[in-house]
């Protein structure tokens, strides 16, 4: 479980402080998958590193099973937006990294398979395309078997193909492994699609405006029907409020 309380986080102080995150409370059960979704540069990604302990906050704290986060947790995974891959390193050397600084030995391969990745083990970040890089950012963190899973926009910037496909595939990942997540996004079917309960940010500070609930998430035809379409439009009318 990840409880989020209270969270707030300046940058700098006196006349160049910026306020990125205010006061922003909200919890995520074990197993769940919930989806934070607000306009960009609202304070999604200072949000996120805090809660994987990269970034301090200025107030309030994260608790993961009830222990304040006060660095990089073992058992938390976190993904980027842009996958961060080594391109001097293959596919299964990239994939394999995060368990690498763990000190672990366990092999990727499955991983990768999972993720369509089989054939590409021996090929290096330039030979793939950007879906496939991408993929290959989320084999690492899930390399880990987390139990917590936090993504930054990982989808972001993909063609709308390529894009639902992988969504498709993490929502199959969390099926089958059942971590707790996190899905950072501005996109809001991205949201609906892959949020059991979606976190809605004010723009900066980040403020929660409203937690919707989406119990209709988690198969692969739900994006289109008509209950995601509305619970499409009442976000997009939430996002849209002034003030
Ligand atoms: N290290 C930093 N120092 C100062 N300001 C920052 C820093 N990182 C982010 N910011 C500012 O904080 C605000 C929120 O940024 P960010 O969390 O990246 O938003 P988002 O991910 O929603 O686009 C932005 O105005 C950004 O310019
Ligand atoms: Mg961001």
């Amino acid at each position: 479980m990840i409880e989020i309380q209270n969270l707030c986080l300046v940058y700098g102080s006196g006349r160049e402080a910026v306020p990125a995150v205010e006061e922003v409370s909200f919890s995520v059960g074990d197993g769940e998958m919930v989806a934070v979704v607000g306009p960009s540069g609202c304070g999604k990604t200072s949000l996120l590193l805090a809660i994987d302990g990269l970034v301090r906050p200025t107030s309030g704290r994260v608790l993961i099973e009830g222990e304040e986060v006060r660095g990089v947790r073992r058992d938390v995974a976190l993904i980027l937006q842009d996958a961060g891959l080594l391109p001097w390193k293959t596919v299964r050397q990239n994939a394999g990294l995060a368990l690498r600084i763990q000190k672990r030995r366990e092999s990727v391969d499955g991983i990768l398979a999972a993720l369509g990745l089989n054939g590409f083990e021996r090929r290096f970040p330039a030979e793939l395309s950007e879906g496939m890089r991408r993929r290959v950012g989320i084999a690492r963190a899930l390399a880990l078997r987390p139990r917590v899973l936090l993504m930054d926009e990982p989808m972001a910037n993909l063609d709308s193909l390529t894009r639902e496909r992988i969504q498709n595939l993490l929502l199959d990942l969390w099926w089958e492994m059942r971590f707790t997540a996190i899905l950072v996004t501005h996109d809001i079917e991205e949201a609906v699609f892959l949020g059991q309960r979606i976190v809605v940010l004010s723009p900066r500070p980040a403020r929660v405006r409203a937690v919707v609930e989406n119990p209709g998430m988690g198969e692969h035809d739900y994006r289109g029907s008509p209950e995601f379409l509305e619970r499409a439009k009442v976000l997009r009318r939430i996002l849209e409020e002034n003030g």
